[in-house]
């Protein structure tokens, strides 16, 4: 392609131009006019990006006006560097189908000089071609912030000029290759939030120029190799992995290192850490290392910040003890301290910041608990017997830090969950054109499930109204909620565990759904699933008010998730429609309004949160309404529920066959829509439809009492019929028949159904007032002045 391209040149009048431009500055150095069109090719294959909008035929490549999303930089007549950057504002999509990453690389080769190249946040998706290594003066390659995927070539070796490799937020995945350790420059090696997996190959610890190390996000797994090698390491970044049990080896001019949140356990080798004396920052919140917190640590020459929060230190801090004056943040909350806060850090408490809470520390602050509990604790964490019977250890509360081999099978679901998921959610993003924007690479990032949810709309911070904060609960706040959760406060019992009806301390309602796991999990597990259910606020939706986990003695896994949802106190759609006295029941415009309320929480949890949650088996029984009539959806697929039903995430079920898969996930949003219309059939007729068959034989009585009379009148509630107007009532029957439809393709998207129910929310209302008529509820002391305000 390339070669007929340029043999064409000659023919071109503007080629021609082009030429003349290169060849007039003679006090500069000319481009080569190939490697001037393989940039205008590149421009192309990257589907003119706003970035290279200056580029054309004209333009002088080489020394075009510096701007910060694109470089070009030339050395005699070639390309030494090329710097694109996309908008990095999270909203970059995957560039489309047509897009070849293959042959983009194939375009660069072109340009056989490259010392930097720069490709960032421009929706390149594909796996990294190897030929890459072609470009063999490569010092610093910056690919991050695109959808990259598969493993890291492992002829990224031959790169063996390579001084820094930026990979970070990209959907790589696999293994860390072993062959990396040939790059013996590599000063810089990045690949943060991608999804790697397995251990650090040992080859690492024998990069003696790396600097920078920087790992976090990912699923990187097992013992971190002896780095004390790396003479030169100085920031060490492990986050968010599964790493662990013991503290990595570090050499002493480490000036970073950030361990949190993985799997570290055991104690802390304060004399290696206390003879790094460049040591800046230390993070190791959210493992579970045990015994003696080193107060030594407080007192490291250069140290700034200082996190150890979330785990089981113990032992005891005295006043005396001196601290470094340039701590700038300390945090040793939720440990097993005891003893006084040291006075150096209460008493320059304005230049720094310190959190203490949540240990057993002689302060004047409620969240201590009291020195029995640090000593109950501690001792449990060192001395527990593993895996005593479970059925004598489950009311305990006690976490141990010993990390035990649950881990493996929690690691194992997690990759298969993972993978699931990002089958189906790279096979939503590529194959059917973006319904929406999607956030960077959120679609594609299912090991960051939750971590994206923190992305979410401004539809839904709006949405959230008067809920008390999400919280975590403790076990004893429940089983008084719930009077020990006895029988009077049995609300039944579904698919996903009991649910309790609880009155908390403050007097407030709320109903607590106890779910008994089936499988080995860690709390670190589940802090993803907890940070998804805590997103989940909607108005529309029966939003989640926090969870308590119970665990096990022996092994610090969780026996059973309690979730703490709001109590809606007005029964359930289906009661204030199809049952009771016809004077109790809701009037046209409340229906339609429930309606639309129903689907608001859908469109919320199709579009709104990532990857969004489908399949919901929404039911009229499962739509509450609250004091105010508000209908409220009271239970969705939460991943987590699924899960311990062994029930597949976002597969539907079909577990096997790609095809299927996508067959599914193309239609995933239409399932709820068919269930919708479900609903909207029995708020249109007003009596319970329990049945598949009788949906189908209501649906067709409809159907010929629409094409009687328009609006179906001879099947509607009569309730209703007395009072609606014929347009409306016709546009709610027809939006309810398409919801129905047997092929999923032709039921209608949710916003075309809330469309039409606003419209026909509308012309009721225009109406109503027309015609005088009051239809004031008896339910509602303030009826909802229009549909459309409340929503
Ligand atoms: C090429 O771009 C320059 C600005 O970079 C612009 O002035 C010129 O008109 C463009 N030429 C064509 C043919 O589009
Ligand atoms: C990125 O996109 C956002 C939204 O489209 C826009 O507001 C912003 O100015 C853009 N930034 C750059 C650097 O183009
Ligand atoms: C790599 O690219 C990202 C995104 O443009 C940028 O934030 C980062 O600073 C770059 N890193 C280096 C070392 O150039
Ligand atoms: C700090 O106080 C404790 C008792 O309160 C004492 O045993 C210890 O020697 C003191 N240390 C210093 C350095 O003064
Ligand atoms: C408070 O900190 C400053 C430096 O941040 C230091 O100069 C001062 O001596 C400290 N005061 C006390 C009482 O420790
Ligand atoms: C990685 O993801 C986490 C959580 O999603 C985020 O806080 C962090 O800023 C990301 N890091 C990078 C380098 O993008």
């Amino acid at each position: 392609m390339g070669h007929r391209e340029s043999s064409s040149i000659p023919l071109s009048p503007a080629i021609l131009s082009l030429v003349l431009v290169l060849l007039i500055p003679c006090t500069r150095s000319q481009l080569q006019s190939s490697q001037a069109w393989s940039l205008l090719r590149i421009q192309r294959l990257l589907n003119y990006p706003p970035a290279l909008s200056s580029w054309n035929t004209t333009t002088d490549l080489c020394y075009a006006e510096p701007n910060p999303s694109v470089t070009v930089v030339c050395y005699e007549d070639s390309i030494t560097q090329l710097h694109i950057a996309g908008n990095d504002s999270f909203l970059a999509l995957p560039l489309p189908r047509s897009f070849s990453i293959d042959s983009l690389f194939t375009t660069l080769t072109r340009l056989p000089n490259l010392k930097v190249l720069s490709l960032t946040s421009l929706g390149l998706w594909g796996p990294l071609p190897p030929k890459i290594a072609r470009l063999s003066y490569l010092e610093i390659v910056n690919l991050s912030s695109n959808f990259l995927y598969g493993a890291i070539p492992e002829r990224i070796s031959d790169l063996r000029n390579l001084q820094t490799l930026i990979l970070d937020r990209n959907l790589f995945g696999g293994r860390i290759p072993d062959s990396l350790g040939a790059l013996s420059l590599l000063a810089v090696l990045s690949a943060r939030n991608n999804s790697l997996s397995g251990p650090l190959p040992d080859s690492l610890a024998t990069l003696e120029s790396l600097r920078v190390l920087a790992l976090s996000s990912n699923s990187l797994s097992g013992q971190v190799p002896d780095l004390r090698g790396l003479a030169n390491l100085q920031v060490l970044d492990l986050e968010r992995n599964f790493l662990g049990p013991q503290f990595p080896q570090v050499a002493r001019k480490v000036v970073t290192l950030v361990l949190r949140e993985n799997r570290f356990t055991g104690g802390l080798p304060a004399d290696a850490i206390s003879s790094c004396y460049l040591l800046q920052q230390l993070d190791i919140s959210s493992n579970r290392f045990v015994g003696p917190f080193p107060p030594s640590l407080l007192s490291l020459p250069s140290l700034r910040y200082l996190n150890v929060a979330g785990n089981r230190f113990t032992g005891k801090l005295f006043s005396n003890t001196s601290c470094n004056d340039e701590l700038e943040f300390i945090d040793l909350s939720s440990n097993l301290l005891s003893g006084n806060l040291p006075t150096c850090l209460v008493s320059n408490s304005t230049h720094r910041v310190v959190k203490f809470s949540a240990n057993c520390l002689a302060a004047q602050d409620r969240t201590q608990h009291p020195p029995s509990v640090c000593q109950n604790e501690a001792l449990a964490v060192g001395i527990l017997p593993r895996k005593q019977s479970k059925a004598s250890a489950s009311k305990a509360l006690v976490v141990t830090g010993i990390v035990v081999g649950v881990v493996g099978g929690a690691l194992l679901l997690g990759f298969l969950i993972f993978f699931a998921l990002r089958r189906a959610s790279l096979k939503r993003a590529l194959k059917t054109p973006p319904r929406r924007l999607i956030e960077h690479a959120s679609s594609g990032y299912p090991s960051k499930l939750l971590a994206d949810a923190r992305y979410i709309s401004q539809a839904m911070k709006l949405g959230a109204l008067g809920i008390p904060s999400y919280r975590s609960f403790s076990l004893e706040e429940l089983v008084a909620a719930t009077n020990n959760f006895e029988t009077s406060s049995f609300m039944g019992e579904g698919s996903h565990g009991q649910m309790y009806r609880g009155r908390l301390n403050d007097g407030s309602l709320v109903a607590i759904r106890c779910l008994k796991l089936k499988k080995s999990h860690t709390s670190q597990n589940f802090s993803r699933h907890i940070e998804l259910i805590s997103k989940l606020r909607h108005r529309h939706l029966v939003s989640a008010l926090g969870h308590c986990f119970e665990y096990y003695l022996d092994d610090s896994t969780i026996s059973r998730l309690f979730l703490v949802f709001e109590y809606i106190s007005n029964g359930t759609l289906r009661s204030n429609i199809s049952e009771g006295v016809a004077e109790k029941k809701l009037t046209w415009t409340q229906r339609i309004s429930a309606a639309i309320g129903v689907a608001k929480g859908i469109q919320f949890l199709h579009a709104d949160i990532i990857p969004g949650l489908f399949a919901n088996d929404l039911k009229i029984t499962k739509v509450l309404l609250d004091q105010n009539l508000v209908a409220k959806i009271s239970s969705y697929n939460l991943p987590v529920l699924a899960e311990n039903m062994k029930a597949e995430v976002l597969t539907g079920g079909s577990s096997n066959g790609s095809k299927e898969l996508n067959e599914w996930a193309k239609h995933a949003d239409k399932i709820d829509i068919y269930d919708f219309g479900v609903i909207l059939l029995e708020v249109v007729c007003g009596r319970p439809i329990t049945s598949q068959s009788e949906v189908e034989i209501i649906r067709d009585q409809l159907q010929a009492s629409v094409a009687a009379d328009g609006a179906g009148r001879s099947i509607v509630d009569p309730v209703i019929s007395r009072a609606c107007c014929d347009e409306s009532l016709k546009t709610v029957v027809e939006i309810c028949l398409r919801c129905l439809s047997k092929e999923p393709s032709q039921r209608p998207s949710v916003e075309d159904v809330l469309w039409n129910l606003q419209f026909a929310a509308q012309v009721q209302d225009a109406w109503r007032g027309d015609s005088q008529s009051s239809e004031d509820s008896p339910l509602s002391p303030h009826p909802p002045s229009s549909p459309l305000t409340v929503n």
